[in-house]
This record gives structure tokens, C-alpha cells and sequence, in this order.
């Protein structure tokens, strides 16, 4: 049956590496017999300058109606005067929110030809490989009330709110110790459960949970210790289950000990397995229509639809297999590239990702 995907490039680099992402699934279609249908829509800044609203009427019913959502990147400068109701930001956030796309996936993995990319000495990195699970729907992101106001005595104060609901902690923890389940079925559940109620609350709920996977290894840490382990010794951890604010976070951390964060692809499920499949870098504004910045989050980004939304498990192999070739090959796009190795742009990175898939 023909799968439908939502495919919103977004702004910045999100044109350019959603067009390489795009390639590889016509690839897939026309050498491996895959049957996908793919529908275009506008969203963040894009769709606040077509329509004046970041996500659009149409875009979300496009979401809805589709298998699974491929996103580029949202966001840049020339949208930050705009008040945050109707920022590229909410765009994605909308996304989340109306499709109940609660549970976000990032694995963090070291390429053993990256190892040498990353900040961190090799020994440290070599070999990782980390999935963070990030409440997507829920906590500060979305928490009430919030905003901005006046006080009595002229002075303005600004608030957020972090809540979370049990079932909204159960949710997630389940996938966690479901996820550790197929890995190396150890979870360390991150909080800061020692100021924060909520988060007191957040590991209550996850030790209730851990009851239901007895062969799960379950392990607490505050986040801030967990911001320096994971720079200390980052391979202690196999799933780290966190709440929205903190893998964000903890996300954009651990990405840097892979070598690049353009390297990372992210997958983002409601309750039935549908989904977002976005790379984890934002739009890059600085390098945007260069033609330089790194398809290979998005291209994994469409590894991790095949295999979680369209049960395409072989096919995203064949993807994964084919940036292990490239990187082999020693092509390295400008974020990436180390002495001795063959820089390459986007489409060129794009090309070689399709000819290696075998
Ligand atoms: C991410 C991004 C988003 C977030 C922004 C663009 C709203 O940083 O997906 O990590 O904060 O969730
Ligand atoms: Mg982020």
C-alpha cells in the first residue's frame, strides 16, 4: 500500500537538505519498489510568509491525513521580532502538540570514521552509542500560565510553568523501558528531583513504571550531573529518559560528542507509532542556500520513519548502510571534515548517499 508523507522543508538549510532527503526516497522507490506518495507544505517561517501563521491550515491537515511527517528545520532572523505566538518555532511546537507526538527519540551514535570529529578525545566517544528520550508534549514547553505581565508596581515578570500529569510520566517512561527493552536495557531517568516537585513526582511515576520491566536496569541522576557525565563519560549511559526542557538540552549536548549535530536524526511518535522524523539541528541561518550544509540527520531522519512509522525495517538498513559507505568513501560535508578527507557540498553529499544504497 502507498504510504503518504508529509514532507514540510521549513527554512534555512531545510530546503536544501530535505531536497537530498527527498532523493534517497525516490531512490528507494525507483530501485527497491518502496510505494511512497510525498505532499509538500510550508511551515515556520515559510508558512508565516505565505500565510501568516507558522503552520498553516493546510499544513496541518496535510500532517494529519499523511503516515508520517519528514521536517527540515524551522526558524531564522529575520522571524525573531515577530511575537512568539506566531515565531517558526510554534510552527514545529503546533506540530507536536496537535499530532500528540509525545515521545521523541534521539539516538546519539559515534561513527567510528567521526570519532576523530568530535571535541571529546577519541576514547571517550569511540564506540557510543546513546538514545535520549525526550517528553515532547508536555512540561515548560506548554505548561500554563505563562507569559508576561505587568506587576502593581510597573515592573514586568515573566513566567513558565512546569507541569506534568502522572499519565503523561507513565507515557513516556514506558517507551523508555520499551526502547531499552531491544538495546542494552539500561534507563537512567533524569530529573531534578531535588528543588523541582514535579520532577519529584517524574521519578516516582518512573520507579512505578520500572515495576512492568523487571530486566531493566533503572538508574536516577540529577540533570546536572548528567550535563557533566555526559562530557565525563558519556558511554556509562544506554536510554536516558528525560522531560521536554531537559533533552533539549541534554540532546544538543550529547550531539556534539558524535562530531556534529549535523549528523543526528530524531523521530518523534504518538501513541499508534505515527510520526515526525526531523534532524535535530536547527535551520543554520548562517549557511543557508550555500549549498554546503550536512544531509546526512535528514537522510537518517527517513532511516528512522522507515523502520518506526512504515515497518520498513530492511529498507532502513539499506539507507544506514549507505552513509556508513559514504563516510567510508571519506566524503564529509564542511561540518564534519577533518585533514585527509574529501569536502563535499549538500547535493554532492546527497548524490553519493544514493549511489551507495545497494
Ligand atoms: C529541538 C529544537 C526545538 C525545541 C525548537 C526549535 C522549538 O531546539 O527540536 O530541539 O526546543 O524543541
Ligand atoms: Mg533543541
Amino acid at each position: 500500500m502507498t504510504k503518504k508523507i508529509a514532507v514540510l522543508p521549513g527554512d534555512g538549510i531545510g530546503p536544501e537538505i530535505v531536497a537530498e532527503a527527498i532523493k534517497v526516497m525516490m531512490a528507494l522507490q525507483e530501485r527497491f519498489g518502496l510505494a511512497l506518495e510525498l505532499e509538500q507544505g510550508l511551515v515556520g517561517g515559510a508558512g508565516y510568509d505565505a500565510h501568516g501563521d507558522p503552520l498553516p491550515e493546510a499544513t496541518l491537515a496535510l500532517a494529519k491525513s499523511a503516515d508520517a511527517v519528514l521536517l527540515g528545520a524551522v526558524g531564522g532572523p529575520k522571524w525573531e521580532p515577530l511575537p512568539i505566538a506566531v515565531r517558526p518555532e510554534k510552527g514545529l511546537l503546533g506540530l507536536r502538540k496537535h499530532l500528540e507526538l509525545f515521545a521523541n527519540l534521539r539516538p546519539a551514535q559515534v561513527y567510528p570514521q567521526l570519532a576523530a570529529a568530535s571535541t571529546l578525545r577519541e576514547e571517550v566517544v569511540a564506540g557510543l552509542d546513546i538514545m535520549i528520550i525526550r517528553e515532547l508534549t508536555g512540561g515548560i514547553y506548554f505548561g500554563q500560565p505563562r507569559g508576561v505581565t505587568t506587576l502593581p508596581n510597573g515592573e514586568r515578570q515573566g513566567s513558565n510553568t512546569l507541569v506534568y500529569s502522572e499519565s503523561e510520566i507513565r507515557r513516556i517512561a514506558r517507551v523508555a523501558f520499551a526502547i531499552a527493552m531491544k538495546r542494552n536495557q539500561r534507563v537512567c531517568s533524569i530529573d531534578k528531583a531535588n528543588v523541582l516537585e514535579c520532577t519529584e513526582l517524574w521519578r516516582e511515576v518512573v520507579v512505578e513504571e520500572h515495576r512492568h520491566f523487571p530486566e531493566v536496569e533503572l538508574s536516577h541522576m540529577y540533570v546536572d550531573n548528567a550535563a557533566m557525565q555526559l562530557v565525563r563519560n558519556p558511554k556509562q549511559f544506554d536510554v536516558m529518559l528525560t522531560d521536554n526542557m531537559f533533552g533539549d538540552i541534554l540532546s544538543d549536548e550529547a550531539s556534539m560528542l558524535t562530531g556534529s549535530i549535523g549528523m543526528l536524526p530524531s523521530a518523534s511518535l504518538d501513541a499508534n507509532g505515527k510520526g515526525m522524523y526531523e534532524p535535530i539541528h536547527g535551520s543554520a541561518p548562517d549557511i543557508a542556500g550555500q549549498g554546503v550544509a550536512n544531509p546526512i540527520a535528514t537522510v537518517l531522519s527517513v532511516a528512522m520513519m522507515l523502520r518506526y512509522t512504515l515497518g520498513e525495517a530492511a529498507m532502513a538498513e539499506r539507507v544506514e548502510a549507505a552513509v556508513f559507505k559514504v563516510l567510508d568513501q571519506g566524503l564529509r560535508t564542511a561540518d564534519i571534515w577533518t585533514e585527509g578527507t574529501n569536502r563535499v557540498g549538500t547535493a554532492q553529499m546527497g548524490d553519493a548517499i544514493v549511489a551507495a544504497l545497494a
